[in-house]
């Protein structure tokens, strides 16, 4: 009976496992915006751990310079941080992304530096969203990756997100990623929420990110 429990258990395990995977691959994804900046235009690819599919961001700004990070940094590394764009040229550079409007979104912004300009010199740029400053993002070590969130409501039928260089390096960007959520989840009396942590509680293995 017991070997019975367990296999039963394994397999329920197993089969949830499974259709955890093919959720996120055939009908989660459907509303989630991945745009992995730099990418060449108009190239896609689904990110080899999550079965995510991202998209170029050429599409969705037309300024900045595509780089690409150092290869020592790319083992174990989820493919959109490989890819960056990065902003040479002006004080403010802006993506337009169309979203729904009035949908609750986890709104993402991944920072890997990983030396792809080859001068080992770490940046520190402002985010914004729209005219609204969202953060300063300091980049602390070449192989760290800097992640920002927010939980946001946005009241048009396109988002901007803009990389302002004020003065202490080029700022860059590796991916934006967009997550529709149901509106009953982190209900706020007004404002935005900023992630702090995020813990999977129960989980052996590191942080997650989907
Ligand atoms: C990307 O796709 C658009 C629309 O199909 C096309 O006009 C453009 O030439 C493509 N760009 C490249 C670099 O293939
Ligand atoms: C950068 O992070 C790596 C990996 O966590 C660590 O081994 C290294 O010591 C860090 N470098 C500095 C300068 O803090
Ligand atoms: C959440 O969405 C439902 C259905 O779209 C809507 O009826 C409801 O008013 C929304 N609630 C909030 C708090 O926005």
């Amino acid at each position: 009976m017991f070997m019975m429990g367990s296999f039963k258990n394994f397999i329920l395990a197993f089969l949830g496992g499974f259709v955890l995977v093919h959720l996120v691959n055939a009908q989660d994804q459907a509303d989630f915006i991945s745009i992995s900046c730099g990418s060449p235009e108009n190239s896609s690819y689904s990110e080899a751990t999550t079965g995510i599919n991202y998209i170029s961001d050429a599409a969705f700004i037309d300024t900045g310079i595509s780089q690409r990070i150092s290869t020592v940094y790319m083992a174990g590394l989820q493919q959109q941080a490989w890819d960056l764009r990065s902003f040479p040229h002006g004080i403010r550079n802006c993506y337009n992304i169309n979203i729904m409007p009035g949908t609750k979104y986890l709104i993402r912004g991944t920072f890997f530096y990983g030396n792809y300009d080859g001068l080992s010199k770490l940046p520190q740029f402002d985010l914004h969203l729209g005219v609204n400053k969202w953060d300063t993002v300091k980049i602390e070590n070449v192989s760290v990756g800097v992640i920002k969130e927010l939980i946001h409501v946005p009241s048009q039928n396109y988002l901007q997100v803009c990389l302002v260089n004020t003065g202490l390096g080029m700022p860059f960007i590796s991916a934006i990623e967009l997550r529709p959520l149901n509106n009953k989840t982190y209900v706020t009396i007004s404002g935005s929420l900023a992630l702090f942590s995020r813990y999977d509680l129960g989980s052996l293995s590191r942080t997650v990110y989907r």
